[in-house]
């Protein structure tokens, strides 16, 4: 998988030297008085963009665009409008920039500067403005081309973004080597969940991961399908069994600090067809995605140690493919979990909890301080928040807490859902110890997440449902269309802030 990133460098405004095509400048819609910066660019262009707003031809408002083409360097100003200033926040900023950046690229140009002091304002750390705008602009241009094999040449690719300021300060640059730690992590995970499940099955997705661990020192162990039986992880197994491809378990560890390990689990399926329980058309379209979890968590660890974090990680991805066959596991069926709790299953299209189930009981064995899962778990997790917010549950405000915090510094959307007593009612079962699913179907998501929780006993826990910000349906700010990469980013987030 080669992906073309563009070099992203933070310099020192010098007017005489900007070697870009295009500069964006971003200008806010009421009080319009010009930063020094703009100040400086306008005076040496006669004044061009004073000008255009004396004018009224640019207003500031949000979502506006026009370029202005300077004829002294032959390049162009594109004035990008922010909308009324007291409303602007970094979340626009990034998408707004993001937006932008794709646009220009996809007339051609290839080299573009970001003028930074006119994207920042007052309530604004300068060191996250920075972060955020090379992420964004980094995980806003990627695109996945790895199956075209012809008209590779009209692919326009962007590959120089200069972030220009006047006030440089060396230690900007660290910032953007961690932004591109950040962006790249994202945009891997993109593309391995976009590779196709003829390809990434979990064979695949298993000695990428034994890759990653060998070029980012992780330690990397292999649970293979004869193991796993020894083990008694016959939930994950029955999914397996209807698949012609063999299931792995897949467990990375970085140890870069002191204490317990937080743990992150990730869902693996590399195609959910629902099993016996068939998905119907379109609903089986995408369902290449279903690995998006444990792809997350594997990217995750790596920028753990790409990132030289002070904590001790471990990823467990889960995977295996949910097929049918005259193999395949049955509603009706009764199994007994890795944690020896029975299980009646009612929907063999609801396989994502069984892997999970076992992956989470497994991870209780290295006492961990905190385990944190992410999976496609639940088509219902549009009606919890749309497209726009992943909904989290857990049984420890503590990490809760944390993890919000981390969302809003990554600029992740989440809201937690309750895991109130009554739910679990719905999971009795007559004939085992709980069933999967409940009958009438109701809070589908949360069923997920109550269900989940009776594997993880005492130790703080939280589950992240990304089954619907795990695919961008359209270009949409810093998610081109196609798999978002989406948890990646408050992870990393979430780690490095955990001590
Ligand atoms: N992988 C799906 C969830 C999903 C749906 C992800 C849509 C992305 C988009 C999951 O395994 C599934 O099929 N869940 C069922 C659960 C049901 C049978 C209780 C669902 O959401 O319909
Ligand atoms: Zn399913
Ligand atoms: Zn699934």
């Amino acid at each position: 998988m080669a992906l073309k990133t563009p070099d992203v460098r933070i310099e020192q405004l010098d007017f005489k030297k900007i070697g870009v095509k295009a500069i964006l400048i971003g200008i806010s819609q009421d009080k319009i008085e010009l930063s020094s910066s703009i100040k400086r660019i306008d005076a040496e262009l006669g004044n061009i963009i004073s000008n255009c707003i004396k004018n009224k031809d640019f207003n500031g408002e949000k979502g506006e665009v026009i370029s202005l083409y300077n004829s002294v360097k032959n390049n162009y100003l594109i004035l990008v409008g922010l909308g009324e200033q007291g409303k602007i926040t970094l979340d626009l900023i990034a998408n707004t920039i993001a937006g932008v950046l794709r646009a220009l690229r996809d007339k051609g140009i290839s080299k573009i500067g970001i003028l930074f002091d006119s994207f920042i304002f007052k309530n604004f750390d300068d060191a996250e403005a920075i972060e955020k705008i090379a992420v964004s602009s980094l995980i806003g241009l990627y695109r996945y081309d790895e199956f075209k094999t012809s008209d590779t040449n009209k692919l326009k690719y962007v590959d120089e973004i200069k972030v220009l300021t006047l006030n440089y300060n060396k230690k900007y640059d660290a910032i953007i080597k961690n932004a591109g730690i950040i962006s790249n992590a994202v945009n891997k995970t993109r593309a391995l969940v976009a590779t196709p499940p003829n390809i990434a099955t979990p064979e695949y997705v298993a000695s990428y991961a034994k890759g990653i661990a060998k070029s980012s020192g992780l330690r990397c162990t292999i649970i293979e399908e004869e193991e796993a039986r020894k083990l008694g992880m016959n939930c994950f197994l029955a999914v397996a069994k209807g698949s012609a491809n063999k299931p792995k378990f897949v467990i990375l560890e970085y140890n870069g600090g002191k204490g317990q390990h937080v743990v992150l689990v990730g869902k693996g399926v590399t195609f959910d067809s629902g099993g016996l329980n068939i998905k119907t058309h379109p609903y089986m379209q995408n369902m290449k995605d279903d690995k998006s979890g444990a792809v997350a968590v594997i990217h995750v660890i790596e920028a753990c140690s790409l990132l030289k974090l002070p904590i001790n990680v471990i990823a467990i991805a889960p995977l295996c493919e949910n097929m049918p066959s005259g193999t395949s596991y049955r509603p009706d069926d009764v199994i007994k979990s890795y944690l020896g709790v029975t299980v009646e299953i009612r929907n063999t299209d609801a396989e994502g909890r069984m892997i999970l189930c076992d992956a989470l009981a497994y991870s209780l064995k290295y006492k961990p301080e905190a385990i944190i899962d992410v999976a496609t778990l639940t088509g219902a997790a549009k009606i919890v928040l749309g497209e726009t917010g992943t909904p989290i549950m857990g049984n420890n405000p503590n990490l809760i807490s944390k993890i919000k915090k981390a969302s809003e510094k990554s600029l992740e959307k989440v809201w937690e859902m309750p895991l109130w007593e009554e739910y679990a009612d719905e999971l009795k079962s007559d004939i085992a110890d709980m069933k999967h699913l409940s009958d009438e179907g109701n809070a589908g998501t949360i069923i997920g997440g109550t269900f989940l929780k009776n594997f993880i006993g005492s130790t703080p826990w939280a589950h992240m449902d990304i089954a619907i910000t795990s695919l961008a349906k359209a270009d949409k700010g810093v998610n081109p269309k196609g798999p978002t990469g989406v948890s990646v980013r408050l992870l990393i987030e979430l780690l490095r802030g955990w001590r």
